[in-house]
């Protein structure tokens, strides 16, 4: 398992020496990560980042399927879902897709506390942002993962219909369109959703997982 925050699978008796090396003060009432301890995942927060129509959604959805399969705590943040309650006051301006990521990475983060393992599937069309969330948890908790397909192909899929609304005028700032998308420079994992089905990317991300002490 990573020992980055090491104090969530110590017994209480090393709480007081680890203490020194985490950033979370440790309060015997207030003890995070205390679902980890039980379920022995290492918390994690798996950002799903890609176009519209790439393939976010239904890899992370199988993902978490499989994670809880094998006896994972998992949650999976969607941006379809979230901007329907958390985020609804928000649209697709920069500021707002800014302002969305933010919110999602403090949500994440506080699961991350709970001990679980967090799949995020949000366009997060800007590099700054999603370091955002990265810095906001210990190193090793938060794995970039670039969901590939050509903007030609995800206009081709169209599962909603918003590329061909985008393309006559009717949406506004619709990502790949008329608003930009920065592909990860440094990504922890690239799945290329032209070349593998969905349940051959799931395989190799749990493959990575174990490889990287996330799951056992
Ligand atoms: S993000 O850019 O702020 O990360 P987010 O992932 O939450 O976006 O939401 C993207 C989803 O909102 C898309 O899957 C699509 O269904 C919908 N959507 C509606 N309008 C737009 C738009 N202008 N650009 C991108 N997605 C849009």
């Amino acid at each position: 398992m990573k020992s980055t925050r090491v104090m969530r699978l110590e017994p209480a008796a090393e709480r007081g020496k680890l203490e020194a090396e985490s950033r979370i003060s440790v309060d015997p009432l207030l003890n995070n990560n205390i679902g980890a301890y039980a379920r022995n995942q290492a918390p994690t927060i798996i950002w799903f980042t890609g176009l519209s129509g790439a393939g976010k959604t239904t890899t992370a959805s199988l993902l978490e399927r499989k994670l809880t399969s094998i006896g994972c705590g998992t949650y999976l943040l969607d941006g379809d879902v979230i901007r329907k309650g958390l985020c609804k006051d928000l649209g697709f301006s920069d500021q707002d897709r800014i302002e969305n990521i933010r919110r999602v990475g403090e949500v994440a983060k506080l699961m991350i506390d709970a001990g679980l393992i967090v799949l995020a599937s949000f366009i997060s069309p800007f590099q700054r942002d999603r370091d955002l969330v990265r810095s906001m948890v210990a190193k090793g908790e938060f794995i970039e993962c670039h969901v590939k397909a050509s903007l030609e192909v995800c206009e081709q899929r169209d599962p909603k219909g918003l590329y061909k609304k985008a393309r006559s005028g009717e949406l506004k700032n619709f990502t790949g369109v008329d608003s930009l998308y920065e592909k990860p420079l440094n990504p922890e994992l690239v799945i290329d959703t032209e070349l593998f089905s969905p349940e051959e990317l799931v395989d190799k991300m749990v493959d990575y997982l174990k490889a990287n002490g996330v799951i056992q």
